[in-house]
């Protein structure tokens, strides 16, 4: 643990223009130093560095911080690494608070996994570049192919040679202890190498230290030795969480705003040399949701290169809906008959290639939707499996808006009322969220969760401020949110009249807000507001009503504190936005929840609605830009949806005020 002391230090010695310098040209303009900004691509600069607030903020991506955040988000390091990173550059000594034994052991532990795989990537490229097997047999096979030694040694490629255990001998002379090797699967349980007479890829974490490893047999004639092996799973490397290559494109990824995904290890070495550096691999396997979290942090679409055949692509679809799920956008793109991403590359070349794919990429959905009906045909139990899977998919977008224009469009292909695929789509979201309710998350995750939207927001709010100096959490919709949970909080247990079509019906007060917020009740920012939504909604599945006393029992602190607030201080609307809708006073809130409830949910939709909407259109422009019909088609029709979603509101606003 570094010192609290230390930290400060760090924070107070890093000058922002120095450190940016180091990656970035930047040019005085005024007070400040501008520069194309790192984090997306822009062609005029809008990438601010302010030397008087030590701080940096990009205009164009929004992207800002202090000299930590800067490296954390450059170098992709965490905030420990970006600290360490500032003290050696500044030679600051680093004092340390004493860990614990437990603490110590471990970390020896974890560092000496690094080190021995690094000794191990040594020999491998060492047999590679320095013996006559390594060089007759490895290098040549990775020429053939077509790698050039500048690539073979940015991926660090290696090569095994034939010996039973010319490796782990080597490491005991080194003074490596056998167990160690064992444990990271380089040395068998019988003490021989694991990897032998094959050319060696290995796999990188996100610091760029090899993790593991994998090994392809120089020739796949013999069909009983498997074409890679890889190494196994061990204290550094869990395989559902590794995207081959993640380290190599992450800058990429975030520039272009898009990630390729392919499926083999070759194919990411192959595109890289032909400067097309957005890429990582599955490896083989189909992907985990980790995988797809660890491609979101630098962005939110997915391109999906496939090879296959028919029926392996087919197989491979259904993987995706995982994507949706995480709210990413995803393509697909088929390669012609017999290629795969290498050998299409090496015949085309990278403009062609890249061409092929802005011209074929398609929409996920209506692509799994077009191919599976083509296959169906007419034949009627086909069909109802094709709609199943189809509705499938669609109910796995979060965002409702997104969802019915998947609708309008696949109820066109299949040429199926709309109705029927919304009442099969519901039946998936309600069983989804039951499940989801089942498997409420625990304090420690709302914890992270609440830790991570905080450090981002300080990164957004504060333009750097230490976290001390920074009082309280905001969120761009937090005022909103909080009006209308603390309603909920306050009043949701009372009983209200409704009007139905015939005549009232009484029903609670949260009942009737969560009836009447389905539409956002996923975009809910605050985590702690996200938490008591959730709170509310299991008990309503449970059939009760929950109750503020149910609240201040929560073993979560945070839960507690707010709820305790909003209890106990008075209550005061938000000071709304003079420019929006004029608010009523609040006089006298005991009796009038019902009439603030309302507004609170029309304010707090109409806030979301313009976020949606602002956030849309910078999608029109980059679809527009990059010339996809089918995307500009969708988005062009959620930005209508939402015109209309945001008239109907402020129409409604001006009624009950008049
Ligand atoms: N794979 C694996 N084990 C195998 C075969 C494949 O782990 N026995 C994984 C590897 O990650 C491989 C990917 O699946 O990169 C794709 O397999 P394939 O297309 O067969 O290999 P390529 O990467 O194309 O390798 P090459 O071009 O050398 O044939
Ligand atoms: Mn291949």
């Amino acid at each position: 643990m570094i010192a609290p002391r230390t930290v400060n230090e760090i924070i107070e010695t890093a000058r922002i223009e120095e450190v940016v310098e180091d990656f970035v040209t930047l040019k005085r303009r005024g007070s400040n130093l501008v520069g194309l900004c790192p984090f997306h691509n822009e062609k005029t600069p809008s990438f601010n560095v302010s030397p008087s607030k030590n701080i940096f903020k990009c205009f164009g991506c929004g992207r800002g911080g202090n000299a930590v955040q800067f490296v954390m988000e450059h170098e992709n390091f965490t905030f420990p690494e970006a600290l360490r990173f500032l003290a050696k550059k500044y030679s600051i000594e680093i004092e340390e608070d004493k860990p614990s034994e437990e603490q110590r052991a471990a970390q020896l532990e974890e560092e000496s996994f690094y080190i021995l795989n690094q000794f191990a990537r040594e020999f491998f490229q060492k047999q590679l570049f320095e013996t006559v097997p390594g060089k007759t047999i490895g290098l040549s096979y990775f020429k053939e192919r077509g790698f050039l030694e500048k690539t073979i040694r940015k991926f660090e490629l290696g090569f095994s040679p034939a010996q039973r255990d010319a490796f782990t001998k080597r490491a005991l002379e080194a003074q490596y202890k056998i167990e160690s090797l064992k444990q990271l699967g380089l040395t068998t349980k019988y003490d021989t190498d694991f990897f032998k007479n094959r050319v060696i890829f290995p796999i990188h974490g996100l610091t760029g230290k090899p993790i593991a490893f994998a090994g392809r047999a120089l020739s796949t004639a013999d069909k009983r030795t498997p074409k890679y092996i890889n190494s196994p799973e061990s204290p550094i490397y869990h395989k559902s969480k590794v995207l081959y290559g993640l380290y190599f494109a992450r800058q990429e990824i975030r520039r272009q705003d898009n990630c390729y995904m392919v499926e083999g290890y070759t194919d990411v070495i192959s595109l890289h040399q032909h400067g097309i550096e957005n890429v990582v691999a599955s490896s083989g396997t189909s992907l985990t949701p980790e995988q797809i979290k660890a491609v979101k942090r630098y962005s939110a679409n997915i391109t999906v290169l496939y090879d296959g055949d028919p029926a392996g692509v087919k197989a491979a679809l259904r993987g995706l809906d995982l994507i949706l799920e995480e709210g990413m956008n995803v393509r697909l793109v088929m390669l012609p008959d017999n290629q795969d991403p290498d050998s299409y590359i090496r015949e085309v070349g990278a403009t062609e290639f890249e061409d092929f794919l802005k011209k074929n990429a398609e929409d996920f959905i209506l692509f799994k939707t077009r191919i599976l009906q083509s296959d169906a045909g007419s034949d009627p139990i086909q069909r109802s499996l094709l709609v199943r899977d189809v509705v499938s998919s669609i109910s796995r977008i979060a965002d409702p808006i997104k969802r019915s224009i998947y609708v309008q469009e696949c109820s066109q292909l299949l040429q199926m009322e709309e109705t029927l695929l919304v009442r099969e789509i519901n039946k998936h979201i309600q069983e989804r969220l039951r499940q989801k309710a089942r498997e409420r998350p625990t304090g420690q995750e709302i914890e992270t969760d609440f830790r991570n939207l905080r450090e981002q927001n300080e990164k957004e709010v504060t333009g750097g401020k230490h976290e001390a100096q920074q009082i309280g959490l905001r969120s761009p919709d937090e005022y909103q949110e909080r009006d209308l949970i603390r309603i909920l909080v306050c009043h949701g247990h009372k009983e209200v009249e409704i009007e139905v079509e015939d005549g009232q019906e009484v029903f609670s007060l949260a009942e009737y807000i969560f009836q009447n917020i389905e539409d956002i009740r996923d975009n809910f920012d605050h985590p702690v507001y996200r938490k008591i939504l959730d709170m509310y909604e299991e008990a309503f599945i449970s059939g009760e009503v929950l109750s503020h006393q149910d609240l201040l029992m929560d073993e979560e602190i945070e839960v507690r504190n707010t709820v305790m607030e909003m209890l106990t201080t008075p209550y005061e609307y938000s000071d709304w936005d003079k420019n929006d809708l004029p608010l009523q006073t609040q006089k006298h809130p005991e009796e009038n929840y019902m009439e603030d409830s309302f507004s609170a949910i029309m304010r707090l939709k109409l806030k979301k609605i313009k976020g949606r909407i602002r956030e849309n259109q910078k999608i029109i422009e980059k679809v527009r830009e990059e010339g996809d019909p089918t995307q500009l088609e969708i988005h062009v029709k959620i930005h209508m949806e939402l015109l209309k979603m945001r008239n109907h509101i402020t129409d409604q606003f001006k009624n009950v005020i008049i």
